[in-house]
């Protein structure tokens, strides 16, 4: 129903929440161990501990908003993604959803590879000691100079997504005197949403080259043609928050197609292909997200199988992992600074962050968990707003939640699985100051990305 249907205003029934927090869960003070990092839990006395420290202690030292890492549960996901898909198999975390160099650090020491979108992504994995060849580079409009850089360098592979960038790639790796890795980045016509895919027959965004009407064909004809190229496959990234293997599984049938395709007309087989990032985690309680083992065998058999089908060598897959890694390891910590109910509607809870910390609530209508952290309560849920402290009314961290109808300003709330595209999407809006990041592990935490400052805003100001 439109909002103009009720001029009087908004009804209880219009604000009621959907789904999560449609009712109260049963025990506020519980922590569901699906969206919560792996070491965190609450106290004897109540206050929620990461890696053995206690949130009050970590609030006390570093301030709030923080973000804080769990570093022990990101070395755990790095293991059981490469463990997963084994030796025969490469997986590059994706640094969109959050890069540093400690985690640079961990990724190499954990195995992992990186795929990086930027010049900046590429220095930070780079200044961190990411070997070059374990480091793949993407984007739809990567310029010039950052194409130069990275073939440079030596980068493992370029993932190539335009007719143009074949060209210029080709140029740049020739004018070096180098013959330089790629992919070539394909759109299948399997878009993905949340909970769901959706086959489409025509693309209609940005990246990549269409399978559809022979456009990707036509962009292998022309890169095996290139000196300065050497094709060692076909990419494909079907979208992201996605729960279900069925996507994926069209995708690989898909780009199997035109491996098969490519040795038919030019006796080449390309020996890899890259099936993107894009697993969902869980959000809130309802989200039940594909462990790593199983988006592996998933993978695997129906590579294998349309391979075998195909008469070809079956080739070495890679995945891009970002969300699934690095997304359930963090919480963002907060403390409240007002709350306000509003009569017959619900209780808005403001925090001294917002959507400069978190934009992901206000850019995709993204659902979050929450909790008061600080201590238990014994008080009743209350149907709570918690936003954030800028001059926008869309500035909403978490739309629906139920908190305990004590809280008051001075409490500590945690936003769980906030370590995906929470601080790599951060923001100065209103000068806000974007928050420091926090590793944590086995009872020591460290800042690993400080807090910015007022002097840092400054500086970039020339004045
Ligand atoms: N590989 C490629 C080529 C990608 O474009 C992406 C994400 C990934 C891997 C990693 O996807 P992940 O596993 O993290 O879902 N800002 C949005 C997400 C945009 C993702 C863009 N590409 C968000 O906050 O949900």
């Amino acid at each position: 129903m439109s909002r103009s249907a009720h001029p009087a205003g908004p009804r209880h029934a219009d604000v009621m929440p959907e789904g999560h927090y449609a009712a109260p869960p049963a025990d506020l003070n519980a922590l569901d161990e699906k969206v919560w990092a792996r070491t965190v839990s609450r106290d004897t006395d109540g206050v929620v501990q990461v890696g053995g420290i206690p949130v009050t202690r970590l609030a006390e030292e570093f301030g709030t908003p923080a973000y804080f890492v769990d570093e022990t549960d990101f070395r755990a996901r790095c293991r059981a993604w490469a463990d997963a898909f084994g030796k025969d198999a490469d997986v590059f975390y994706a640094g969109k959803a959050f890069l540093s160099r400690a985690v640079v650090r961990w990724l190499k020491e954990e195995g992992l590879n990186l795929d990086v979108c930027s010049g900046g992504e590429l220095t930070t994995a780079l200044d961190a000691g990411m070997p070059a060849e374990r480091i793949a580079f993407h984007g739809n409009n990567k310029s010039a100079e950052e194409i130069e850089r990275a073939v440079r360098t030596g980068v493992g592979r370029i993932v190539l997504d335009s007719f143009q960038e074949i060209v210029r790639v080709a140029h740049i790796a020739q004018s070096l005197g180098k013959r330089q890795k790629v992919q070539i980045r394909v759109t299948v016509g399997v878009e993905a949403h949340t909970h769901e895919f959706i086959a489409t027959a025509h693309e209609d965004q940005k990246f990549g080259i269409a399978l559809a009407g022979g456009e990707a064909a036509e962009a292998v004809r022309r890169a095996l043609k290139l000196d300065g190229l050497e094709l060692i496959g076909i990419h494909s990234h079907i979208g992201s928050q996605i729960f279900d293997t069925s996507g994926f599984e069209v995708a690989a049938h898909r780009v199997v197609g035109l491996l098969k395709e490519v040795r038919d007309e030019h006796g080449v087989e390309l020996p890899e292909i890259d099936l993107g990032g894009g697993l969902g985690i869980a959000y809130t309680s309802d989200d039940d997200p594909r462990e790593p083992h199983e988006i592996a065998k998933a993978l695997n058999e129906i590579v294998t199988r349309e391979c075998e089908a195909a008469g070809l060598r079956t080739p070495r897959i890679s995945v891009e992992p970002g969300r699934a890694i690095v997304g359930p390891t963090a919480f963002t910590l907060y403390e409240v600074g007002t709350v306000k109910p509003l009569a017959g509607l619900r209780t808005y809870v403001s925090v001294d962050g917002g959507m400069s910390d978190n934009i992901r609530t206000a850019l995709y209508d993204a659902e979050y968990s929450v909790a008061l952290v600080s201590r238990t309560s014994d008080a009743e849920p209350m149907l709570s707003r918690v936003v954030g402290k800028h001059c926008e009314s869309g500035d909403i961290v978490v739309k629906d939640a139920f908190l305990p109808a004590d809280i008051a300003p001075g409490d500590l709330i945690a936003v769980p699985a906030t370590g995906a595209y929470c601080r790599s999407m951060a923001s100065n809006y209103n000068h806000v100051l974007r928050p420091p990041v926090v590793a944590v592990r086995d009872g020591e935490a460290r800042v690993i990305v400080r807090r910015e400052t007022e002097e840092d805003l400054l500086r970039l100001d020339v004045g």
